[in-house]
């Protein structure tokens, strides 16, 4: 059978089901170059618009897997396990949870990208520690899964490569935001990267990229089934992402306090969603531990030197400090209502500590410390927030949003959760 990209696009633009020769024909011809970018945008709106049925996402998902190479972890002596989460302000979990679950036994190979936008990346945060380097041959990635347990590094360009095109056509025709899409992307990288058991930390409030909680449900449900069809046992946690996780916000402010909590302390927020994401991940590759108790013995923090230096960076070394520091503060007494997710990471973002574009760099000191929570009680002039930049542009600039980051009023202060539903898969 011989395809046309016009005929592919209107079938979809005309709410058809694509069947299987089409979507690998599609995916391959766009690879090869024989499907313009032109083309590709229409049939990506044409299914923002009209979705893709659980076949033609299961079709369309292999064949992005099969665009590139597969890890093979089966040789490792531990099971392997790993963590996604769709981004969150302050979301500094992987720094933790890796080096958590690695100390109780699991490899845990991290395979991550870089932040756009409001929402910070993994890497760019390792990225703040002198010599750290996210640049690892697939060789590299198995040794360190061997002898440390975990491995944090950047996604090769062989892992799923069509989705490296099809994301950055994505992110400038307005077609992000589609579930299927969403949830191909992500699971064909994660599939590729050859882990035996996921789990999905799927954020859901105004600092994430999927603000209502029927959808994120969706997207969950969508992601787990398609671990599933793919023999990786998966499971997802929808978790709140209306205030920022933790009290920093920015690359080495977050290391930071990940090393804090690593050893033992730092805010309960982010003690209590890494605990419960290690608990998931241990439950699905049958190792029965306390990842708490792995926080408060040291062997966490062990592990988290043990990442570092294997991939050349010094533990010990002083992070980068900013020049500026200039606190928020309250304008009035009264008790904190909200600390927004989004204008927090957008006055990070405009500090300095984030990207627009993703050959931008990122200032590895720049960010904000979130000095209050909802529900606290302020006086008039009390610090709630604290600005971290390298110039006083960049201060300038995220001042303007932080102001209206954080409201006291009155009170009573909105309910608080962190935790919300699991969706479970059939193998979990
Ligand atoms: N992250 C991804 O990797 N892909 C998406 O489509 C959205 C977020």
């Amino acid at each position: 059978m011989t395809y046309s990209a016009v005929e592919v696009i209107t079938a979809k633009r005309d709410g058809l089901v694509l069947d299987d020769g089409a979507i690998d024909w599609v995916l391959r011809a766009y690879l090869d170059g024989e499907v313009a970018d032109e083309q590709m945008s229409a049939l990506l709106m044409a299914i923002f618009f009209n979705g893709l049925d659980g076949r033609e996402l299961a079709t369309w998902t292999a064949r992005m897997i099969a665009s590139g190479e597969r890890l093979d972890l089966s040789g490792l002596s531990r099971p392997s396990v790993d963590k996604h989460s769709t981004g969150g302000v302050g979301d500094k979990v992987s720094l933790i949870l890796c080096p958590l679950v690695a100390a109780c036994g699991a490899a845990v190979p991290q395979l991550s990208g870089r932040g756009l936008g409001h929402t910070g990346g993994t890497l760019d945060k390792l990225e703040s520690i002198p010599g750290w380097r996210a640049r690892l041959s697939n060789a590299e990635v198995l040794d360190q899964l061997e002898r440390v347990g975990a491995v944090i590094c950047a996604a090769g360009e062989g892992l799923a490569p069509v989705d490296r095109r099809l994301y950055a056509l994505r992110d400038v025709t307005g077609t992000v935001e589609s579930i299927p899409l969403i949830a191909s992307s992500i699971m064909s990288k994660k599939i590729a990267e050859g882990t035996s058991a996921l789990v999905l930390d799927v954020k859901v409030g105004t600092g994430a990229f999927i603000k209502d909680r029927d959808r994120a449900l969706t997207l969950a449900a969508t992601m787990v089934a398609l671990g599933d069809a793919h023999g990786v046992r998966t499971r997802a946690q929808l978790t709140d992402m209306s205030t920022p996780l933790g009290v920093a916000v920015g690359n080495a402010l977050e290391v930071t306090e990940s090393v804090d909590v690593l050893r033992g302390g730092g805010p309960s927020d982010v003690r209590e969603l890494t605990v419960a994401l290690a608990r998931h991940m241990l439950e699905l590759v049958g190792i029965d531990d306390d990842p708490a108790a792995r926080l408060d013995d040291g062997s966490a923090h062990a592990a988290w030197r043990e990442l570092v230096a294997a991939q050349g960076g010094d533990p010990d070394a002083p992070l980068p400090r900013a020049p500026l520091v200039e606190p928020v503060l309250a304008p009035r007494a009264g008790v904190v209502g909200r600390v927004d997710a989004l204008g927090v990471g957008l006055a990070a973002w405009r500090l300095g500590a984030g990207r627009a574009r993703k050959e931008d760099p990122v200032s590895p000191s720049a960010g904000v410390r979130c000095l209050v929570r909802p529900g606290d009680v302020v006086e008039a002039g009390q610090p709630l927030l604290e600005l971290h930049a390298e110039d006083p542009d960049h201060l300038a600039s995220g001042r303007e949003v932080a102001l209206g980051a954080v409201s006291v009023g009155e009170g009573p202060a909105p309910a608080a959760g962190l935790l919300y539903e699991v969706v479970e898969g059939r193998a979990g």
